[in-house]
């Protein structure tokens, strides 16, 4: 399966800074040229101006988070319709910093990765524990909850990504073991299987968390990992680019 290496740069920077990373990436070469799919997901604002910026290049562009009706009286929320309206594919959904920031339950993750569907996004849907969790040894348990939980129903496996970050490991520098990371993806696998049977193989897998060029490749090799979805990394044209080339 070909990877993905998605690039969330969060709430970091502004038009100027967005503008020379887009403008950054391309001088590395031609995303077509990569052995992987590379998405870039700025804050709302900056949408437009990455698109501009890298229109042609073959880097596609993602929201950060949508909301679950196509329009209405919701101040301050982003439609997926909108996000396909300037020229995003994918959008990020259920990030543990939108659960715990804005306190977004898998009812309503799933309800958003739905509406993305409907607008013609492939969404990214984010799991993974917190630390006291994992240390009361409730990984697994977790992530099948949130799994099934946030994964839309009766979706095309080919439209769907699901992220694995550990919340212990965002922006921390400290990443799972290849072995937990594998563990993890196997299982979050066998629930797919679950919910959308044999297509089951064609979600792509991302783990994310301190995904930095030094310890990509080792990441991006162990079984059912599809892919990455990078942080503070991608805020470095470089370090993305070489992120990229890991796969
Ligand atoms: P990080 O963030 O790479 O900075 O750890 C990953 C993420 O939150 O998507």
């Amino acid at each position: 399966m070909r990877a993905l290496i998605a690039g969330n740069w969060k709430m970091n920077g502004l038009a100027e800074d967005a503008r020379a990373l887009a403008e950054g990436l391309k001088t590395f070469g031609d995303a077509g040229q990569l052995s992987c799919d590379l998405l870039v997901c700025p804050p709302f604002p900056y949408l437009g101006l990455v698109a501009q910026t890298l229109a042609g290049s073959r880097v596609a562009l993602g929201g950060q988070d949508c909301h679950s009706v196509p329009s209405g009286a919701h101040t301050g929320d982003i439609a997926a319709t909108m996000l396909r309206d300037v020229g995003c594919t994918y959008v990020i959904l259920g990030h543990s910093e939108r659960r715990s920031d804005h306190g977004e339950t898998d009812a309503q993750v799933r309800a958003k990765a739905e509406a993305a569907l409907s607008a013609g996004l492939v969404p990214i849907v984010c799991v993974g524990e917190t630390s006291k969790e994992r240390n009361g040894d409730q990984t697994l348990a977790v992530i099948s909850r949130q799994v099934k939980g946030s994964v839309p129903v009766g979706m095309e496996a080919g439209r769907l990504v699901v992220a694995y970050e550990p919340v212990w490991a965002i922006g921390t520098g400290r990443t799972a073991t290849p072995a937990d990371v594998a563990k993890v993806h196997g299982e979050i696998r066998r629930l797919l299987v679950g919910l959308v049977g044999e297509g089951a193989e064609k979600v792509r897998i991302l783990y994310g968390g301190s995904v930095k060029p030094d310890n990509a490749r080792e990441l991006l090799t162990q079984a059912n990992v599809d892919g990455a979805l990078v942080g503070g990394a991608s805020l470095d044209a470089e370090a993305f680019w070489a992120i990229a080339q890991s796969c």
